[in-house]
């Protein structure tokens, strides 16, 4: 039996996990992890031991969706008590080091006023020590910059935070998951492996090519008979892969939900913000069936959770080109380096910035710049894309916004006419806060927060992006509103949503102005 020919069942998912709390970049980039675990993931554990039913009730009432409270039942405390009491344990460098973080932001305020920074160094937490370096910008304000590459080979990047659940897929919409810490569960597969863990890339490989139950075995180091029959319950004996999922000539986009975009010529296939369902029995979606069996470039258009999503980009490794990443600032605390992000885990990562080329068989991708969405932050890790395939060249818009479309201007005058762009219209986005507040070191108003959100284009500014570029057909996406995406998202629409107003607003502009339009959910196909 162990040597029967196994396919990795189309609907098994990953849920890649640090100190059991859903892995994203901001939980697994060193310095950002270091922060969310101390001021805010180890203050939400505590919040909810001392009082369960509070964020039991809170993570059951729609109104609250999103929100940070803790979804586990109070019979499991005491697995929370544990996982708590080891975090405090097994990652007190960590958590000296954020505090740390904070003291040294408070010395810079109280102490650099403009004159030589070299007296300020000896005074800096021993903790930071030859690991960040002090600056003014031209304004005279005084900066900590990281250096990333030097702290990712330090002890603050632990490899043993990490592990992975492996499971079927429910069927039904996973609760937010960005709170609530995974505990074990008996239908889910626990491995403490790294997430680069050559194994991975065998039990992922087979959704395309068998394998075999004594080499996934072998391949994932487990530890005993039980976690092999549950690896058992993953595999099946049949392929599931459709046949359409390559074509023999012309063009081919493929809408898989989100922002998600599988662009295909018979000699390519370039993969965009990748977010799959693994769920190939509920119907109006895409999956990995799907999926062509090689992706030459996959692009990532931001560090956003919805964007550059761990438990589908583990999932393409061994079958990816390069994974094409907006460059960072370096070392500013709220933007973590996303090209090394990526290749600690494992995947070829190739850096862009504004107007670089990459090129694959037939065609070229070009960085084009991200405006806005990130709450003012100077986050510099966000690009849209440019993408000249099989005689079309289409835009890849994300969540970037309108706020001055001049921008678009610039773009069309570099590389031309667009002819399909994807844009996201996202304008009432979530509070500075709701992703970032583990990272301010010195606090914001709720006001201040609130006028500060996470907004992509609304129609009018939507509608200035398509005039300036010159689109011809203009498709609203990346609006989180496809289930699959519940437990990352937690957006939730109703029709009375200034959200999908606007969006009924820019497709009447558009059927006003000859453009084509469509509010894309869940499915879409165009061939040409
Ligand atoms: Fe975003
Ligand atoms: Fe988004």
């Amino acid at each position: 039996m162990d040597n029967e020919p196994r396919f990795l069942r189309p609907n098994a998912i990953i849920e890649p996990l640090v100190d059991g709390f859903y892995a994203w970049v901001l939980t697994v980039a060193p310095v950002q992890a270091a922060m969310n675990l101390t001021f805010l993931q180890v203050p939400l554990l505590e919040s909810y031991l001392q009082s369960p039913p509070v964020h039991i009730a809170a993570s059951q009432n729609p109104a609250l969706r999103g929100g940070y409270f803790v979804n586990i039942g109070e019979d499991r405390a005491g697995e929370v008590r544990a996982l708590l009491d080891s975090i405090k344990r097994d990652r007190a460098e960590m958590l000296r080091f954020a505090e740390a973080i904070m003291e040294a932001e408070d010395m810079l305020r109280q102490s650099a006023s403009g004159f030589d920074l070299t007296p300020l160094y000896p005074k800096l937490p021993p903790e930071l020590g030859g690991l960040v370096e002090l600056a003014y910008d031209t304004n005279n304000q005084p900066t900590l910059r990281f250096m990333e590459p030097v702290v990712y080979t330090s002890s603050i990047y632990s490899e043993d935070r990490q592990s992975v659940q492996l499971s079927i897929e429910p069927g039904y919409e996973r609760p937010f998951i960005l709170s609530t810490p995974r505990l074990s569960s008996p239908d889910v597969l626990d491995l403490r492996i790294p997430f680069r863990h050559p194994g991975l890339e065998a039990l992922f490989g087979a959704r395309v090519r068998p394998s075999t139950l004594g080499e996934l075995r072998e391949a994932l180091e487990l530890p005993d008979d039980a976690a092999a029959r549950q690896l058992e319950g993953l595999l099946t004996t049949q392929p599931s892969l459709n046949s359409d999922r390559h074509i023999d000539g012309g063009g081919r986009i493929r809408y898989f939900g989100h922002a998600c975009l599988v662009l295909q010529t018979p000699e390519a296939a370039i993969i965009t913000d990748p977010f799959i369902s693994a769920d190939n029995t509920a119907g109006g979606r895409y999956t990995y069936d799907d999926l062509p069996d090689y992706l030459d470039l996959v692009l990532v258009t931001h560090g956003h959770q919805d964007h550059i999503v761990l438990e589908t980009l583990l999932q393409l490794r061994g079958r990816v080109g390069q994974v094409v990443v907006p460059r960072s600032s370096r070392g500013n605390l709220c933007d973590p380096n996303l090209a090394l992000y990526l290749s600690h885990l494992g995947l070829p990562v190739t850096e862009v910035d504004d107007f670089d080329e990459v090129a694959f068989p037939g065609g070229k991708v070009v960085a084009t710049p991200f405006l806005g969405e990130h709450a003012d932050l100077d986050i510099r890790s966000k690009s849209t894309f440019w993408v000249e395939m099989a005689g079309r060249s289409i835009f890849v818009g994300a969540d970037s916004s309108g706020i001055d479309p001049l921008l678009y201007r610039h773009i069309r005058r570099h590389l031309g006419t667009v002819d399909v762009a994807f844009l996201g219209m996202e304008c009432d986005g979530a509070p500075l806060t709701w992703l970032y507040q583990a990272l301010l070191t010195r606090p914001v108003t709720k006001k201040m927060s609130d006028s500060r959100k996470l907004s992509g284009s609304n129609a009018e500014q939507a509608s200035a992006i398509v005039t300036e570029l010159g689109a011809t057909e203009a498709y609203i996406y990346a609006m989180g509103e496809e289930s699959w995406l519940g437990h990352v998202m937690a957006t939730s629409y109703t029709d009375d949503s200034v959200q999908l107003k606007e969006v009924e607003k820019f497709q009447s502009w558009c059927a006003d102005n000859g453009v084509k339009s469509e509010h894309l959910l869940g499915q879409q196909e165009w061939r040409w």
